[in-house]
C-alpha cells in the first residue's frame, strides 16, 4: 500500500495558507480521500502553550530560545505525522521548518544554526509557497496583533523563505504559487500541483536535510 502525503504549505502571514489548506481539504474529503490537516505552532502542547504567549507578546523569550522551542514543536509531532502517512493518510501541514528558519534569520540568528533543530525532521513530499507582497497581504485586513505581523518583518520573512528554499537538497519539492490572485485561481493551481499525490507516494518517508 502506498503511504499518505506529507503536503506543506508555507507563505507569509495573510499569504492564504489557511484558507487554501481548508479549500484542498474539502477536495480531498469529496474524493473519498484519507487527509488529515496539522499545523505549525501547535499551541496545544505545553511547549506550544510557551509559544502562544511569546507570540501574543506575554511573555519574552530569547531569539534563540524560541527558535528551539518552535523546532521542538514540530519534533514532538513527528510520531503521529509518521503514523498516519503509513497508514495511508495524507497530511496538509501549514507552517513547517521552512517558516521556523525564515523568521529566525530575519531577526538576524545565523542561517545554519537556525537550520539545525530542524534536520532530520519528516521531508514533505511537496511545499507549497504561497507567494503574495507583503503589500498585498496586508491590504487582506491589514495584518493583527501578533508579534510578526509587521511589514517590515514580512519583507525580510519573504527573502529569507528564498534562501531556505535554496538550501532545500535535491530530493525537495517547492513549488511556487502565485498567492496574490483570486482564490478560486490559487485553489486551482494548488490542486493541479499535488494531483499526482492524491493517491499515495511509493517509497519511504525522507528526512529534512539529511546528509
Ligand atoms: N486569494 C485571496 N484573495 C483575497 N483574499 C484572500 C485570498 N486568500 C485568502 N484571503 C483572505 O485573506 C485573509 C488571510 O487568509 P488566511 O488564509 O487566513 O491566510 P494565512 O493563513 O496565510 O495567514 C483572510 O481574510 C482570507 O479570507
Ligand atoms: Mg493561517
Amino acid at each position: 500500500m502506498a503511504r499518505g502525503a506529507f503536503i506543506v504549505i508555507e507563505g507569509l502571514d495573510r499569504s492564504g495558507k489557511t484558507t487554501q489548506i481548508a479549500a484542498l481539504y474539502e477536495h480531498l474529503i469529496s474524493l473519498g480521500k484519507k487527509v488529515e490537516q496539522i499545523k505549525f505552532p501547535d499551541r496545544t502542547t505545553a511547549i506550544g502553550k510557551m509559544i502562544d504567549a511569546y507570540l501574543k507578546s506575554q511573555a519574552d523569550i530569547d531569539d534563540h530560545a524560541i527558535h528551539l522551542l518552535f523546532s521542538a514543536n514540530r519534533w514532538e509531532s513527528v510520531s503521529k505525522i509518521l503514523k498516519l502517512l503509513e497508514e495511508g493518510t495524507t497530511i496538509l501541514c501549514d507552517r513547517y521548518a521552512f517558516s521556523g528558519i525564515a523568521f529566525s534569520a530575519s531577526k538576524g540568528l545565523p542561517f545554519d544554526w537556525c537550520k539545525t533543530p530542524d534536520v532530520g525532521l519528516p521531508e514533505p513530499d511537496m511545499v507549497l509557497f504561497l507567494d503574495v507582497s507583503p503589500e498585498v497581504a496586508q491590504e487582506r485586513g491589514g495584518y493583527g496583533e501578533e508579534r510578526y505581523e509587521k511589514e517590515e518583518m514580512q519583507k525580510r520573512v519573504r527573502e529569507e523563505f528564498v534562501r531556505v528554499r535554496d538550501c532545500g537538497g535535491r530530493s525537495l519539492r517547492w513549488e511556487v504559487v502565485n498567492a496574490g490572485r483570486a482564490k478560486d485561481q490559487v485553489e486551482l493551481d494548488i490542486r493541479n500541483a499535488t494531483q499526482a499525490l492524491f493517491n499515495g507516494v511509493e517509497g519511504p518517508i525522507r528526512r529534512l536535510w539529511a546528509p
